[in-house]
Order: C-alpha cells, then structure tokens, then sequence
C-alpha cells in the first residue's frame, strides 16, 4: 500500500476511535447516574455493564452484575448493605471485596443500577 493512503487509513481508523469514545460518553450520561459511578468504581474488578471499554483487571474471578442481578436473592438492601460493608484487606487470607467507600447514597445508587439489569443483560 503506497504510503499516502496508508496514512490515510490511520486518521480513519482514529476517527472511528473518537467517534466510538464520543458515543460512550453519550451513553454514560444518558444512563443511571448508578451506571457511572459502576463503571469508575467497580469496573476495574467486575464486568459491570455490556458497554464496559475494558475488561477487569483484577485477576480473581468476580460475579458480573448481571449476574449478581439475576440472583432471586439480591435486592437493593443487600448490594447496598455488601458494598458498605465489605472489608478485605492485605491481610486476610480469602480474596473477598476491599470497602469501596462509597457514601450511602452513592451504593444506593449503585444498587438501583445492578437491579435495573435485572432480566435484561446479557454479560
Ligand atoms: C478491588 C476489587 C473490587 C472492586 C473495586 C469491587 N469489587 Fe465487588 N467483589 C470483589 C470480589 C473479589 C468479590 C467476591 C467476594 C467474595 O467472594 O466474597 C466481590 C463481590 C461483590 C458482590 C457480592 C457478590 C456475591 O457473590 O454475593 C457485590 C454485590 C459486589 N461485589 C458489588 C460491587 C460494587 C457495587 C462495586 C463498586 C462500588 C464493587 N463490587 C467493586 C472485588 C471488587
């Protein structure tokens, strides 16, 4: 491929980048104000949404949110009670969750998003 339109297919593959990155934004303000805070605070070790730009990073395998919704069991009461109340640290044997430290409100919000994927996600 002669040099000129190779150059050219790299500004449209970064165009294409921006637009994508344009649109997730889009939809991250269209959403649940839960869904936000899901994405910043809980993806780096859970799937947390279909839309999730990167896989988590933690190496231990946790439930997506979809799953976690799905449960007959969860309710907006105990993600919300599970979030502030979770205290991994360094020093205990089993991996479970570190505190998130969210606000009160902030794992409500949380929760509310995690119930609205009930019956309705596919991650
Ligand atoms: C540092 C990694 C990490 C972050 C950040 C994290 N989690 Fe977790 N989470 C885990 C792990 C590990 C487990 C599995 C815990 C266990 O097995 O006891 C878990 C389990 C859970 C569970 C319980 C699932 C069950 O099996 O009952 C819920 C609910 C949950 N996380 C919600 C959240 C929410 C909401 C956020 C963001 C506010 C979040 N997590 C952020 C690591 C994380």
């Amino acid at each position: 491929m002669p040099l000129r339109s190779c150059k050219k297919q790299v500004w449209k593959a970064r165009i294409q980048v921006a637009l994508f990155g344009l649109l997730g934004v889009g939809l991250a303000l269209a959403s649940e104000p839960g869904e936000k805070l899901a994405l910043q605070v809980c993806s780096a070790c859970h799937v947390v949404a279909a839309t999730q730009q990167e896989p988590p990073i933690l190496n231990h395998v946790t439930p997506s949110f979809c799953a976690i919704a799905n449960r007959p069991e969860t309710t907006l009461k105990s993600v919300s009670q599970f979030v502030l109340h979770t205290h991994w640290d360094e020093n205990s044997v089993r991996i479970t969750m570190p505190d998130p430290m969210l606000m009160p409100d902030q794992a409500a919000q949380v929760a509310r998003y995690v119930l609205s994927l009930r019956g309705r996600c596919q991650f």
